[in-house]
């Protein structure tokens, strides 16, 4: 089963994501977390491209490109082997990040997003996106907080440093998402205590659990 974490800046995607692999854990589920960008030794140096603060010259196209990159190596290298081994794969962010951020946040056409998704994934769709929903000021102080708390300020604040309408209408491109393909998407409401959203998180996931083998 393969299982992601959406949403826009400080909702809790990499909280949650913890939580729910020692979950996983204690029930006796082999687990691969993973994240986007950076799941892979070749994305973990384009990530630091596409985070650091300084490289906001970084065009929309070659942002998207250097996503899509990371992503088709991740999927190749990480995703696929793990699914293959029958382990459960969990991923702070994937591919309806790039039609987000990319297409409702930079103005790129989504269906082409799309597009090129389907290349990078090359058929590995996850079975269910987990959908934080947050308002943006909420979620950049929390982000705030944090980065000041581990001092990761301008190693990875590049999508932080945007305008609060830049990060609403990615809110926005999320929430049609999730509309657009319910079957594949549970929105969670993200304001709520870190326990509360987990037992959001738990009640959507155990349902699909398929039964243990062996
Ligand atoms: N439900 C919550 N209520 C209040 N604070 C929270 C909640 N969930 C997480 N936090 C705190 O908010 C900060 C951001 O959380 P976290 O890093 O999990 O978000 P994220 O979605 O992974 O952010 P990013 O998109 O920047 O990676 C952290 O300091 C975390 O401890
Ligand atoms: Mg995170």
């Amino acid at each position: 089963m393969f299982i992601t974490f959406e949403g826009i800046e400080g909702t809790g995607k990499s909280t949650q994501i913890a939580k729910l692999a020692e979950r996983l854990g204690q029930a006796g589920r082999a687990v691969t977390l993973t994240r986007e960008p950076g799941g892979s030794r070749i994305g973990v140096e384009l990530r630091k491209i596409l985070l650091h603060m300084d490289n906001q010259d970084l065009c929309p196209q070659a942002e998207l490109f250097l996503y899509l990159a990371d992503r088709a190596q991740h999927v190749a290298q990480v995703v696929r082997p793990a699914l293959a081994r029958g382990e459960v794969v969990l991923s702070d962010r994937f591919a309806w990040s790039t039609v987000a951020y990319q297409g409702y946040g930079r103005g790129l056409d989504p269906e082409l997003l799309h597009r090129f998704n389907e290349t990078a994934v090359d058929g590995t769709w996850p079975d269910l996106n987990i959908l934080l929903d947050l308002d943006p000021e909420t979620g950049l102080k929390r982000a705030m907080h944090r980065n000041q708390a581990e001092n990761k300020n301008r190693e990875e604040g590049r999508f932080e440093a945007e305008a609060l309408a830049f990060h609403q209408r990615v809110r926005q491109g999320f929430l049609s998402l999730a509309a657009r393909h319910s079957d594949r998407f549970q929105v969670v409401d993200a304001s709520r205590d870190p326990e509360e959203v987990f037992a959001q998180v738990w009640s959507t996931v155990e349902p699909r659990l398929s039964p243990r083998s062996g």
